[in-house]
């Protein structure tokens, strides 16, 4: 995907947003929009293992008038005319490569000036997995409006972005660790990875419960991506989303190296290494 701008300026620039102009995109931006869609020149570390998968620009003045009144948005999004959806086959990695490509497309769309606000639990999953004509073996896990925003939030979504302290973000001595997960990386030591860290860091995630830690290598560019599982039962939920959020954060990682020209891989590492246990590993970034 080639963005107008900085992928790093584009990172920070987005935020979620859920008052929208009422307006359909004009054809021109509807045009960019779907090439997008076809994120053909994204490819998330997880493709080749997780299933197919597909993103349609619905549009809300066509469906029908009953059903406009059930998208299931709970009041939290208004004005929104048109949702990104996207079906996934049901296969391993299925979340975290979701994860990835939405976040690149809403990059894209922020690219845009276009707003968007990740949806993975406040929409009618049987009304847009209808929408997008979803298979017995894909799912839909999760949506994202996309429009024109008003210039200013409503008084609701601040009460919201307020009570998932969405303007904040985990400290760096939270989420990444240097050898071992008793020792926080400094952030003054990581020289030219600060950057990719720090994108990690200020991905989006469901309730901002942010669920990366990361784990480097002492003496050599290697990092290793684990997902944090909440023991904790009232915050059981958000725990269906943690590997759609690392997903996103890895592709804040990904397009960033990218973007600074550092060279790496992703593999498969399984490293052994002592690990509290609510954490999952997920993939490892190998620096050459
Ligand atoms: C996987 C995922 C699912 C989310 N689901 C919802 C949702 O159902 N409803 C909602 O209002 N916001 C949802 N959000 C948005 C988060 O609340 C938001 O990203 C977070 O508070 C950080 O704010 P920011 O996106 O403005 O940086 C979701 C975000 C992610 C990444």
């Amino acid at each position: 995907m080639i963005f107008s701008k900085s992928i790093i300026a584009i990172i920070k620039e987005r935020t979620s947003w859920r008052t929208y102009s009422n307006q359909l995109l004009e054809d021109d931006t509807k045009k960019k929009m779907n090439q997008i869609l076809t994120f053909k020149d994204i490819k998330s570390p997880f493709s080749e293992l997780a299933g197919k998968t597909r993103f349609e620009l619905i549009a809300v003045p066509e469906f029908a008038p009953d059903e406009r009144k059930k998208l299931g948005t709970y009041g939290l999004i208004k004005g929104a005319q048109e949702f990104i959806v996207g079906a996934i086959e049901k296969s391993d990695y299925y979340k975290e490569n979701y994860g990835y490509i939405l976040e690149a497309i809403i990059l894209g769309a922020t690219d845009l000036n276009l707003g968007t606000c990740w949806l993975g639990g406040t929409f009618n999953k049987t009304l847009f997995s209808s929408k997008i004509n979803c298979q017995k073996n894909e799912i839909v896990p999760a949506i994202t409006p996309i429009g024109y925003t008003t210039d200013t939030r409503r008084k609701k979504e601040k009460v919201i972005r307020a009570f998932v302290k969405a303007d904040s973000r985990f400290p760096w001595s939270k989420i990444f660790f240097e050898k071992t997960f008793s020792t926080p990386l400094p952030r003054e030591t990581t020289g030219r990875y600060e950057a990719l860290l720090e994108m990690v860091r200020l991905a989006p995630s469901a309730g901002n419960k942010q669920p990366w830690r990361v784990l480097k290598e002492k003496d050599c560019d290697n990092f290793h991506f684990y997902v944090y599982f909440s023991p904790d039962l009232k915050m059981k939920g958000y725990n269906t989303f943690v590997n759609i959020d690392v997903g996103i954060g890895i592709c804040h990682f990904d397009l960033t190296a990218k973007e600074v020209g550092m060279k790496g891989r992703w593999e498969f590492l399984e490293p052994k290494l002592e690990q509290p246990k609510e954490l999952k590993y997920i993939i490892s970034w190998i620096g050459q």
